[in-house]
């Protein structure tokens, strides 16, 4: 058949309440123009992420009525630890309530002042967990990864020769290296199981463990299943167990690839780190039988990771992607490419050459397509990376607005809609306007910072 369906019917709906566009214009003038500060009732599309947004399928429903909250010991964790190790055969798995906590455990543990720890591209939270004990975060990308307009099958790969530069100079520093499966700061690109192989090669001829930021794993072994040489007749689950076979440890946020609306582990080999990482989840996310969560979100978790690597599910997920992606591209609409597992990237600076960066042509398509048509989207460009520790302003490398795709959510007619608005869009877009920060927090401003049009 041509027509890829959506593999499951809705039982359970959300309604969406509709507003005007007159409204809208009202909303986002009183949220700053900062989209962030809508209330989510007022938003119609909602892609500002896949995390945490998915929806929960009748059986992970049915396993929530089955949660044990019990303190320690818990049936609950029992489950989903076998559900964990039956993809991923770590030999300690600890719950953490989302993705962050377990890095924050993770690098508590191994980083510090003098420590490097090399990815291919960290996410801004690792980054930001790697610095906040001292050490650095290395990106690593492949040069094609930087290259928005590189069709490379495989942009997420890390770069092996300047990975060896590094491990051959400073081995001693280097704790360990990460991968980020799929590369969602370099556009939800996935990494190949030869750059994987390799990877985990280098990383034992230099004698450092091999960690993978996880989130899309499921994404990543489709990407590979449709685009690797050799791995079109394995299945999914097959090609995660060969994944995982080359890692030591794993940071996981199930608020992606494990359909949970909260969620996350921290997986590794080593006894001495896991012995280290429950002594802090202790202090900070409670027991290692339920971590920060409750017996019933660990049950949601062991069911979604089942689902997640359905080949109907990931067909399905792969297709409804590219369609929003291939109708845009079709437009004239400038985006990163090829289109990734999770989102659709759009090239803001691009598609507003009239807006200089540091007017945010990121923001400026961001707010237009709330008005236009109720979608909310995330800037990633000057507003989120501008402002350096110096205190300066720069613009970023890129001005991009990230269409991120909550699973199992929105239907075909949706992407029509969306398609639609961008239609309109690109006949208002030279008037658009751009945008100067009124008010902004130290640190991580793009969340709460506040603009005003440049008239
Ligand atoms: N690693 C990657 C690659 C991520 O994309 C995220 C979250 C995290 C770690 C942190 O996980 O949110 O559970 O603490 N990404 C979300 C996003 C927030 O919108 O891309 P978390």
């Amino acid at each position: 058949m041509r027509t890829i369906i959506e593999p499951f019917r809705i039982k359970v709906v959300e309604p969406l309440r509709m507003t005007t566009r007159e409204e809208r214009r009202r909303l986002i003038r009183e949220a700053h123009y900062n989209l962030f500060n809508l209330h989510a009732d007022d938003v119609l599309i909602d892609l500002l992420t896949d995390s945490g947004t998915s929806a929960m399928s009748s059986a992970q429903w049915s396993a929530i009525m089955r949660g044990d909250e019990s303190y320690a010991g818990s049936p609950s964790y029992y489950r989903f630890e076998a559900a964990v190790r039956a993809l991923m055969p770590f030999r300690h798995i600890i719950p953490t309530h989302q993705g962050r906590a377990a890095e924050k455990i993770l690098f508590s543990i191994v980083g510090g002042p003098g420590r490097i720890i090399p990815s291919n591209t960290h996410f801004d939270t690792t980054r930001a967990n790697i610095e906040a004990t001292g050490a650095e975060a290395v990106d690593l990308v492949v040069p094609e990864g930087r290259d928005p307009e590189s069709r490379h099958p495989f942009k997420g790969n890390i770069d092996l020769d300047r990975l060896e530069a590094l491990l051959r100079t400073k081995r001693d520093r280097v704790p360990l290296v990460m991968l980020t499966i799929t590369n969602n700061a370099g556009g939800g690109q996935p990494v190949s199981m030869e750059n994987i192989r390799a990877t985990h090669e280098l990383c034992r001829k230099y004698g450092v463990p091999l960690f993978f930021d996880a989130c899309r794993f499921a994404e990543n072994a489709y990407f590979i299943k449709l685009r690797e040489p050799g791995y079109a007749e394995r299945s999914v689950r097959d090609i995660v167990r060969e994944m995982f076979s080359y890692a030591d440890g794993m940071t996981m946020s199930a608020k992606k690839d494990a359909f949970a609306n909260i969620g996350g582990w921290l997986a590794l080999n080593d006894d001495h780190w896991a012995q280290e990482a429950r002594n802090l989840l202790i202090l900070t996310e409670g027991f290692p039988t339920y971590g920060g969560l409750a017996g019933r979100d660990l049950e949601a978790i062991a069911v979604g990771l089942e689902e997640v690597i359905h080949e109907d599910y990931l067909q399905y997920r792969f297709a409804s992607v590219q369609y929003l992606g291939r109708a845009l591209e079709r437009m004239g609409v400038p985006l990163m490419q090829p289109v990734g597992g999770h989102a659709v990237y759009v090239n803001a600076g691009k598609l507003l050459p009239h807006i200089p960066p540091l007017q945010y042509p990121g923001q400026t398509l961001a707010v237009a397509l709330y008005e236009i048509g109720g979608i909310r989207s995330c800037e990633i460009g000057s507003v989120m990376f501008g402002r350096r520790a110096d205190g300066s302003e720069q613009p970023a490398p890129l001005e991009l607005v990230r269409l991120a795709i909550p699973r199992r959510v929105y239907t075909q007619s949706h992407f029509d809609y969306v398609i639609e608005c961008f239609e309109l869009l690109l006949q208002e877009k030279d008037r658009l306007p751009g945008y100067r920060i009124v008010w902004e927090p130290p640190r991580l401003r793009h969340f709460t910072a506040r603009f005003e049009p440049i008239a």
